[in-house]
């Protein structure tokens, strides 16, 4: 075992507060790389990555490659839409094919929930999910937390609100598991139709009163309308979504004090959030994304690095 107390990535279900905690520390660690003028380190040089996407992504995709060859591993990425997927062949020689080019680790991102788990079962790398459906995003949530941790200086006892589509969210439920663990405490706030039966079972709070949650927050993380995933009158009207728990600069002005203001990507501008709130100085959104960057260097060499070299590093 190396770093972690898992092989795998897969989901923060099951991980523990060391693995999480850890994972922030080298993040800061890698983070301080970033700032460098030559932002790369040999930490993982011969180590060959294979990106594998099924699904669209912008901000995962990118940073795990920015951070794979910040590394210095060698990365090859797979398409879905331009693959041999189209001419019938199916998930499992897919991935098998790619292992059979010698592939230590594999990032992957797929619409079917579980479908990572399923990985482990076909190919002997080390598997890192960068979003399996409505599942898990666990990468995500560890970005969240660094950014949290960043901001506050702690996690313990910080108040934090999920606010939107919990229904459709795999950064929802990574986010709850992973706050949970690190002492962190919980709200969700969505229309009742978008949020999962007993989810209170995983020990949060839940409420529609969107005024009463940012009444509380010391955070919001404000979760995007996932309307590719949802039937038909989930949302009747995008405009009764908004005025309900859009959050707005005029809804915030009624609060006495500043509250961060997260959002994972991609935004819907008008709908879950306005523009002036998410470029406001509450939002840290785009320190999201370059935490992402860090946190994924900290998450990819803690599973295919080594000690001796993470010394290294820190020299
Ligand atoms: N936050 C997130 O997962 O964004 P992408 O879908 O663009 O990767």
């Amino acid at each position: 075992m190396g770093i972690l107390s898992t092989k795998h990535f897969i989901g923060l279900e099951k991980a523990t507060k060391q693995d999480i905690q850890t994972l922030i520390d080298y993040g800061y660690m890698f983070k301080e790389v970033l700032d460098r003028p030559i932002k790369k380190v040999p930490s993982l040089n011969g180590i060959n990555i294979a990106n594998l996407f099924f699904e669209n992504s912008t901000r995962t995709k990118l940073s795990f490659e920015l951070a794979e060859k910040r590394l210095s591993a060698d990365v090859i990425n797979f398409s879905a839409s331009s693959s041999s997927l189209n001419k019938g062949e199916t998930f499992k020689d897919t991935v098998q094919n790619i292992h059979a080019m010698k592939i230590d680790g594999i990032v992957m991102r797929h619409p079917t929930p579980g479908s990572c788990k399923q990985l482990s079962q076909y190919v002997d790398s080390v598997i890192i999910n960068a979003g399996d459906g409505t599942h898990e995003h666990p990468t995500q949530a560890m970005l969240d937390m660094m950014s949290l941790h960043e901001k506050f200086g702690k996690l313990k006892d910080l108040k934090v609100a999920i606010i939107g589509d919990i229904l459709h969210s795999r950064v929802a439920l990574s986010n709850i598991y992973g706050l949970n663990k690190m002492g962190a405490k919980v709200m969700l706030c969505g229309p009742p139709h978008l949020i999962p039966p007993c989810i209170e079972d995983l020990g949060v709070v839940v409420t529609s009163n969107l005024d009463q949650v940012l009444d509380w927050a010391d955070a919001i993380n404000v979760l995007r309308i996932q309307r590719e995933r949802m039937g038909i009158g989930l949302i009747p009207s995008v405009r009764e979504y908004r005025d309900f728990f859009g959050i707005t600069n005029e809804r915030l002005s009624k609060i006495k004090r500043e509250i961060v203001v997260m959002h994972p990507g991609p935004m819907n501008r008008g709908v879950e959030i306005d523009s002036d709130v998410a470029e406001s100085d509450q939002a840290i959104i785009l320190d999201q994304v370059l935490n992402g960057v860090a946190v994924r260097m900290s998450i990819l060499y803690s599973l295919l690095g080594n000690e001796k070299e993470l010394k290294n590093e820190k020299k």
